[in-house]
């Protein structure tokens, strides 16, 4: 059953711009870019990630975004309606989309529980910042803060996309130029630090000796992941565009975009904890227990460690929305659900989910079921979702909607409608149809395999 008669649209290219951009921009570049770069060899990482982004991640951007348009449809429906033994491809992206959601809502109410306690109680978090975080998830007892405030999170999330397009891109509106302004803030206060050229250093210093099978599965997932693709959000945005707008530039401008504010994470971050000496770590504590000892370390830390909060809060709030909005128009344009209802009934679940994961967090945590990632022991759980959806699904979606584009509907189709019916210019036109025909099935595939078969290590 479909249900597309009362679909809304995006009210300007700039609110599809921002939109998608606050859907890449989010946790993956604030929370994860950083100590992934830093444990991957700093400046060879960033050229690796650099060039997955260029090739690989602008032309999954490009074909989820003509599939979208195309159709207007959300992920499944277009996939059917371009060719209807496929649909599943869309369906495998909305279940990436729930599995990531599950731990994304929570890590976001890490973020308001932290803005919290910044402005509250801030001489607790630094009196031992991973004691600390680790009783957030339950270390001592019940995690009924972490509970709330994944909630919290939650319903906001939910509430928002009540509002259908028209929420989400007036929250990206205000929340993207804010976040870009603190994000700069902050990375001329860290760069400016005393000591804090040698973490500038590590990220312009490049040593290709770091760079190993590990390190580049860990760059196109990251990838993946920061750009929002391989599960079908950017195919149901792009369904809200209408005809005017011009795929092209929108897809290197997201890009961009998202790049950038990974690039602006990691020079925040890692010249800071160079400069206060702190060991990086990595894993969920990275952002919050570690960064703790970064903030208690320099002049106004309170303050600057608030407005950090505030920062991964919002780039946590336009991604969330994004993931929700995908399984949401599933439901309605699928299974033929009204869109109240499909919310209410998808955040019902989400939060039952959500507790069960705080609570089998906080029992890892008493029971000592962690694993050890330089010096820092972690709850398996987190770490198992994201193995699962960064390594293995959302790569995975892309290597099958790249084939579906490239041998399937066919790159002729897709140039058409990333061009408007020939409107607007792709000079990279030819490019796009043999990296999208060739480079990326083949790349994603090998990188798979090779992470299966090789076992690679979490990072
Ligand atoms: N791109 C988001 C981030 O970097 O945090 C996460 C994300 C959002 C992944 C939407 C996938 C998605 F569909």
């Amino acid at each position: 059953m479909s249900n597309t008669e009362n679909r809304t649209e995006f009210g300007s290219t700039l609110g599809f711009i921002l939109s998608a951009a606050g859907s890449a921009v989010g946790l993956g570049n604030i929370w994860k870019f950083p100590g992934k770069a830093y444990a991957c060899g700093g400046g060879a990482f960033l050229i690796v990630y650099l060039i997955m982004v260029a090739v690989i991640g602008t032309t999954v951007m490009m074909a989820e975004f003509t599939i979208g348009r195309k159709t207007h449809k959300g992920a499944v429906g277009a996939l059917r309606e371009l060719n209807s033994k496929f649909a599943w491809i869309g369906g495998l992206g909305v279940l990436t989309g729930f599995i990531i959601l599950c731990y994304y809502c929570q890590v976001g109410g890490w973020a308001m529980y932290y803005i919290v306690a910044y402005i509250t109680d801030v001489q607790t978090v630094w009196a031992d910042p991973m004691a600390y975080f680790l009783n957030m998830l339950g270390a001592n007892g019940f995690p009924l803060g972490a509970i709330v405030w994944a909630f919290v999170f939650l319903i906001l999330t939910a509430f928002i996309i009540s509002h259908g397009t028209a929420g989400i891109e007036k929250m990206s509106t205000i929340l993207m130029p804010v976040l870009f302004v603190l994000l700069i803030g902050l990375m001329i206060r860290s760069c400016t630090l005393p000591g804090a050229d040698e973490g500038l250093k590590y990220m312009l210093h490049v040593d290709f000796s770091t760079i190993n099978g590990t390190a580049i599965l860990t760059a196109l997932g990251q990838a993946f992941f920061s750009l929002s693709l391989g599960m079908g959000v950017m195919i149901t945005y792009a369904s809200y565009l209408s005809r005017e707008d011009n795929l092209v530039s929108n897809t290197a401008i997201v890009c961009t975009l998202d790049t950038l504010v990974a690039l602006f994470a990691g020079f925040m971050i890692i010249p800071a904890v160079f400069a206060t000496g702190i060991a990086p770590g990595m894993g969920g504590a990275f952002g919050f227990a570690t960064l703790a000892g970064v903030f208690m370390a320099i002049p106004g830390g309170q303050f600057i460690g608030m407005i950090f909060y505030f920062l991964l809060f919002f780039a946590a709030i336009t991604s969330s929305t994004s993931i929700l909005e995908g399984c949401v128009a599933f439901l309605n344009e699928e299974k033929g659900i009204d869109r109240k209802k499909a919310l209410v009934g998808l955040s019902v679940i989400l939060f039952i989910i959500g507790v069960l994961y705080t609570l089998s967090q906080a029992f890892m945590n008493l029971k000592g079921i962690w694993i050890s990632r330089n010096g820092i022991e972690f709850p398996i759980f987190g770490d198992f979702l994201e193995y699962l959806t960064d390594r293995l699904l959302l790569p995975l979606g892309a290597f099958f909607t790249t084939f579906f584009v490239g041998w399937i509907w066919g790159p002729d189709n897709s140039i058409q409608e990333a061009t408007g019916e020939g409107r607007n210019k792709f000079a990279l036109a030819p490019a796009y149809k043999f990296i999208v025909k060739f480079i990326d099935p083949i790349a994603i595939g090998a990188i798979i395999i090779a992470g299966m078969v090789f076992g690679m290590a979490i990072s």
